[in-house]
C-alpha cells in the first residue's frame, strides 16, 4: 500500500501485531505453447462473442489460426510465434540511476503523454476537475485518486490498438482536488474506487478519453454492492461502498476484478467492517450491471490477482496479502470456465477452493486448504499471530480463534492461513504469472521482521524481494510447488551498505518491487513503490520501472516517475505499440492544474515510442 493510505489506516490496525496477470488474457497464455494457440484462441473468441454477440466473430478473429498482429478484438499480442511479427526482443536503452527529475522519464525515442488524471471528466455529464476543489456529487461523475491496477479491454468492431476500454482502480483521494468543507465523507468516498473510460488512438498516435462513451461508469465508495459466496449470509446481501482499490486482475471471461486492500472502511465508520477486504468483480461491458463482492475468495488486505488456465478451462486466481506480514493465496473454482457461453462463468467466483502457500525451507510448497474443519480450522483454533516480527528471544503470543463454519473462515482469512500453516511473507505484493506458467510474486519490504525462513531471508528487509514458483505439473489444480528467489532487491554489494540493505540485482538496483506483470511477448515488468525522501533517493532515484530479465535476473530501467510518486499499474494494447502506466500520489509541480500548484495529480500516462514499433523493442 501507499505510504499515504498507511497513514490513513494506521488508527485502525488489528491489535495482534499488523504494521504495516494482472493476468493474462489470451495472449499471455498462449506462448509458452504454441500448439495450444487454435484451442485458447477459439476459447477467448467464444467468450467474447458471448459478450459482444454473434456479429462480433470476424471481429475476434473467427478460428483463423494465424492471426496477424493487428487482428482486432482477440486480445492477441502477436508476435511471439510469427515468424514475420515484428520484433519483441529488449533492446531499449536503460535510464541512469538516480534520476530525480519531476517528470516521467523515458528512455530516448518514447515519450509519455498524460492520458487521465484524478478529476478528470468520467461520466458523459461531469464537469472536471479544472483548479477549482469539488465536492460530492460532482466528484461522483469524475476521475479518482492516486491511480493503480489497470487492465485494457478489446471492443467489439473496434482495432484494440486504437480503441478499447481502459479499467482502473482508484486507491486513495488525491485530496487537493477535493473541498472537504461540505458531505467529507462521501467526497472521499467518491474519489476511491474503479473508473471504467473508453479511449481512443488518432492516427498521429495520441490517446484520449471518449467522455460521450456509454460504457464509461464509476464505482466509489458510495456505490452499492452485491454479495457472493459464502459469508454473504454473515456480511449481508449488500455492502455500500468499495475502497482501498489497490491492484486488479481481469478473468478470462472479460470481467475485472478490484482489490480492496483495507479490511474497514476509513472513510465511513458507521459501514460493518465485514463489509471490507473482498475481490470485487465488475463486467466493464456491462455499465448497467451491478459489482459483486466475491466472498469466496477471502478477506484480507487484497493486492492483485493472477489466472493461471488449464487445457480443461480449470483456472486459478493467485493472490497476495500486503499485510506486515501476509500470505500468498490461490483460489480454485469448483467449475471450469465456460468459453463458450460468458453468463455460465458469471457466478463462477463463488464456489471453490481457497489455498494458502507454504514455502518449504528446502524449496518445496504446498497449497494448505482453507476450508472449515481442515488444517485446525475448528473451534478453538490457535492462531500463532505474526510470530516474524517478534524476535526469536521472546515467546509467541498465539490466540484462540474459532472457526464455526466457512463464513468464519473467510472473513477472518489472515488468521486461518496463520492456523492452517502458511508462511508469513514479507508484504506480498503483485503476483503474475508468465508464459511458461512460473509464477511471480514481488515481497515489497517488511522493514520489521526479526525471524527469518529462506524464503524470507533478511531481517530488517526494507527492500524487498522477488519470489518464483513452478506449480506441479504446471497445474493450476496443483496442491505443491517448488519455489527459488529471483532476486534480492537493494543497495549494489559494491556500496558496502549492511547485509539487509544490500541486493543481488544483476544490473539497474532498485527498492521496494510492488508492480509486476509479464507482458503478452513474456517480458517481466517490475514497478516500484519505495520510499520517496532523500535517503532513499539519493540511493535510487524516483520510484521507477524496469524490465527484468527472467533467466539472468538482469535488470533494465526503463522509466522514472516524477517526485513523491509511485509507479504501478501496467497495461497495454495487443501490439504492445503503447503501454498504461500509472503514476501515484505525486506531489512536486508535475501534472498540477491549479494556480500556484500544489495539485500535483495521480494519472495513467500512455508510453509509446516515437517511430510507432513495440514498447521495449
Ligand atoms: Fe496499494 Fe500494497 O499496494
Ligand atoms: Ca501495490
Ligand atoms: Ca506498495
Amino acid at each position: 500500500m501507499s505510504y499515504l493510505t498507511d497513514k490513513l489506516r494506521a488508527p485502525h490496525r488489528e491489535a495482534q501485531g499488523e504494521v504495516t496477470v494482472p493476468g493474462q488474457m489470451f495472449d499471455e497464455i498462449v506462448a509458452a505453447n504454441p500448439a495450444r494457440r487454435t484451442l485458447l484462441r477459439n476459447s477467448f473468441g467464444l467468450s467474447i462473442l458471448s459478450v459482444f454477440g454473434a456479429t462480433s466473430l470476424a471481429a475476434c478473429g473467427g478460428d483463423d489460426d494465424d492471426p496477424a498482429p493487428t487482428n482486432p478484438g482477440d486480445g492477441n499480442g502477436g508476435g511471439g510465434t510469427d515468424p514475420v511479427g515484428p520484433d519483441y526482443s529488449v533492446k531499449f536503452q536503460p535510464l541512469a540511476g538516480k534520476i530525480t527529475a519531476d517528470t516521467v522519464t523515458v528512455p530516448s525515442g518514447y515519450v509519455a503523454e498524460v492520458l487521465y488524471s484524478a478529476g478528470d471528466k468520467c461520466l458523459p455529464d461531469s464537469i472536471g476537475y479544472t483548479g477549482t476543489p469539488q465536492s460530492y456529487p460532482d466528484t461522483e461523475k469524475q476521475a479518482g485518486g492516486q491511480h493503480d491496477g489497470m487492465h485494457y479491454y478489446p471492443l467489439e468492431g473496434v482495432d484494440p490498438n486504437k480503441g478499447g476500454l481502459l479499467v482502473l482502480n482508484h486507491e486513495n483521494v488525491d485530496g487537493a482536488t477535493l473541498d472537504l468543507s461540505a458531505d467529507a465523507v462521501r467526497t472521499n468516498s467518491s474519489n476511491v474506487g474503479v473508473s471504467v473510460i473508453e479511449i481512443v488512438r488518432s492516427d498521429d498516435g495520441k490517446w484520449s478519453v471518449n467522455t460521450n462513451s456509454r460504457y464509461n461508469k464509476r464505482y466509489t465508495g458510495n456505490t452499492t454492492y452485491n454479495v457472493g459466496g459464502p459469508a454473504a449470509a454473515k456480511v449481508g446481501a449488500t455492502v455500500v461502498g468499495t475502497l482501498n482499490n489497490c491492484a486488479s486482475g481481469p478473468t478470462p471471461w472479460g470481467t475485472y476484478l478490484t482489490c480492496e486492500e483495507t479490511t474497514n472502511n476509513y472513510w465511513d465508520d458507521t459501514q460493518p467492517e465485514v463489509g471490507y477486504g473482498w475481490v470485487v468483480e465488475i463486467d466493464p461491458y456491462n455499465p448497467d450491471s451491478t459489482a459483486v463482492k466475491r466472498t469466496a475468495m477471502g478477506r484480507f488486505d487484497h493486492e492483485n490477482t493472477a489466472y493461471m488456465l488449464d487445457e480443461n478451462n480449470r483456472v486459478a486466481f493467485y493472490m497476495g496479502d500486503d499485510g506486515t506480514p501476509g500470505c500468498i493465496y490461490k483460489f480454485v473454482p469448483s467449475k471450469a470456465y465456460d468459453p463458450n457461453n460468458r453468463a455460465n462463468n458469471m457466478n463462477l467466483l463463488d464456489e471453490g477452493t481457497l489455498y494458502a502457500a507454504r514455502f518449504n525451507e528446502d524449496g518445496t510448497g504446498n497449497w494448505v486448504e482453507l476450508t472449515v474443519g481442515k488444517n485446525n480450522l475448528t473451534l478453538n483454533a490457535i492462531d500463532p499471530g505474526n510470530y516474524t516480527q517478534t524476535d526469536p528471544s521472546q515467546p509467541p503470543q498465539p490466540s484462540i480463534i474459532n472457526f464455526a463454519d466457512q463464513a468464519d473462515v473467510l472473513i477472518n482469512t489472515k488468521a486461518a492461513a496463520r492456523v492452517a500453516g502458511a508462511t508469513l511473507m514479507d508484504r506480498p505484493e503483485w503476483i503474475t504469472v508468465g508464459l511458461d506458467k512460473k509464477v511471480y510474486c514481488t515481497l515489497t519490504n517488511n522493514s520489521s521482521r526479526k525471524r527469518t525462513h529462506p524464503a524470507n531471508p533478511r531481517p530488517n528487509n526494507s527492500h524487498g524481494h522477488i519470489v518464483s514458483w513452478t506449480e506441479n505439473n504446471n497445474s493450476p489444480l496443483a496442491t505443491s510447488f517448488q519455489w527459488e528467489l529471483l532476486l534480492l532487491a537493494g543497495q549494489d554489494e559494491a556500496d558496502g551498505a549492511a547485509d539487509n540493505v544490500t541486493g543481488n540485482i544483476n544490473g539497474d538496483v532498485f527498492s521496494s518491487p510492488d508492480g509486476i506483470r509479464v507482458d503478452p511477448q513474456g517480458r517481466l515488468w517490475v514497478q516500484t513503490d519505495a520510499g520517496t525522501g532523500s535517503s532513499t533517493t539519493s540511493i535510487f532515484g524516483n520510484n521507477s520501472m524496469y524490465y527484468i530479465d527472467q533467466e539472468t535476473g538482469e535488470s533494465k530501467r526503463f522509466l522514472v516517475g516524477p517526485v513523491g510518486c509511485e509507479i504501478t499499474g501496467i497495461a497495454y494494447t495487443p501490439d504492445l505499440t503503447t503501454f498504461f502506466i500509472n503514476i501515484q500520489h505525486p506531489n512536486g509541480a508535475w501534472n498540477t492544474v491549479r494556480a500556484g500548484g500544489g495539485d500535483a495529480r495521480s494519472a495513467t500516462v500512455v508510453v509509446r515510442r516515437e517511430d510507432g514499433l513495440p514498447v521495449g523493442a
